[in-house]
């Protein structure tokens, strides 16, 4: 069926100037920072899609398996009409969602919403091709900043998945909750799924892969940074980490440089000195427990109604509704 015109909240211009923004700030604060989003171009996709079938890593695995459990509770307990699917990539686990909407006879919307507009007509086309009858209205946005300018379709059901809320330290967490709750009317909904504290070691491994595909991930965002900014520099120069910090519950990932040098990056007109050992974070990855995604969600003034976990407690996705 349709595949409505695509909404654009964001122009490739305005990413890049946001690119060129994010990465200034980021590499002249204390402790150093590249947002995570950059990590994402075509060659990062296939490796986090490769990270997805790593022994270790076992979100994306144990979130499926949830969705297969349970993904008709989530249809029955929303009787939602049309599924917007934030950061949608290809919507590999949203057809466990599209099929239980389909079966209970709800379904007849379905909007992914991405940065990437050429994964995104992807996943539009196919999803159109695979479930006729529904109407496919795709925008291309940025789930941080544009929440407030989604289409207002009936008895929505907000689906954030993969543990990406994960990626936001807490002020930005706050904002993206704040914005999905401003968004949402009674008789929507919000799924949510969040990766859960457990030991230390399994989490590591799962960030530090013993192939070495993480680490590949991580450091692809210097090529990307070299692509888009013109920065000079030699990845080999850079190690990946990846480091359990107690205090804040959250995996970060590093890259440490290897000796002292200068990263000059030509479109920013900047040079970046870095000493021997030091690090550079690139992703936060928090884990959750039970109470904190109920608290932050009350903050927001969204009440959790659900709670679904796999049996070995590693993940859990929650359904939650305007307080
Ligand atoms: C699935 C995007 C949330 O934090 O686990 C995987 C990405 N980073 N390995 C995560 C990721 C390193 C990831 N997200």
């Amino acid at each position: 069926m349709p595949i409505r015109t695509t909404e654009v909240h964001l122009d490739p211009g305005a990413l890049a100037d946001q690119m060129a923004d994010d990465v200034r700030a980021g590499l002249t604060a204390t402790p150093r920072t590249i947002p995570p989003k950059y990590f994402y171009d075509a060659r990062g996709s296939l490796l986090f899609d490769e990270i997805t079938r790593l022994p270790e890593y076992y979100p994306t695995r144990t979130e499926r398996a949830i969705l297969e459990d349970h993904a008709k509770d989530v249809a029955l307990a929303t009787e939602a009409r049309s599924l917007v699917e934030l950061g949608s990539g290809t919507s590999e686990k949203t057809r466990l969602l599209l099929d239980a909407l389909r079966d209970a006879g709800t379904l007849e919307t379905f909007v992914p919403l991405d940065v990437d507009p050429a994964i995104l007509a992807d996943a539009a086309a196919a999803v159109a091709q695979e479930y006729p009858g529904v109407t496919v209205a795709p925008v291309v946005a940025d789930f941080e900043r544009h929440l407030t300018l989604l289409p207002r379709h009936p008895r929505r059901l907000l689906a954030f998945l993969g543990s990406t809320i994960g990626n936001l330290d807490p002020d930005q967490r706050a904002d993206f909750l704040a914005q999905v709750r401003a968004t949402l009317v009674e008789g929507d909904a919000f799924l949510l799924g969040t990766d859960l504290v457990k030991a230390e070691e399994r989490l590591v491994a799962a960030y530090d892969d013993a192939a070495g595909v993480t680490a590949q991930f991580d450091l692809n965002v210097l090529r990307v940074l070299q692509r888009e900014l013109g920065a000079e520099l030699d990845p080999d120069a850079f190690e990946h980490r990846a480091v359990w910090v107690a205090e804040h519950e959250r995996i970060e990932m590093r890259l440490e440089s290897v000796r002292d040098q200068t990263v000059r990056i030509g479109s920013l007109d900047l040079d970046v000195d870095l000493v021997a050992g030091e690090q550079v974070r690139t992703e936060i990855s928090t884990k959750f427990r039970r109470e904190g995604v109920e608290r932050e969600l009350a903050a927001a003034g969204l009440r959790l109604t659900h709670w679904w976990t796999d049996a070995a407690g590693d993940f859990a996705l929650s359904l939650s509704v305007p307080a």
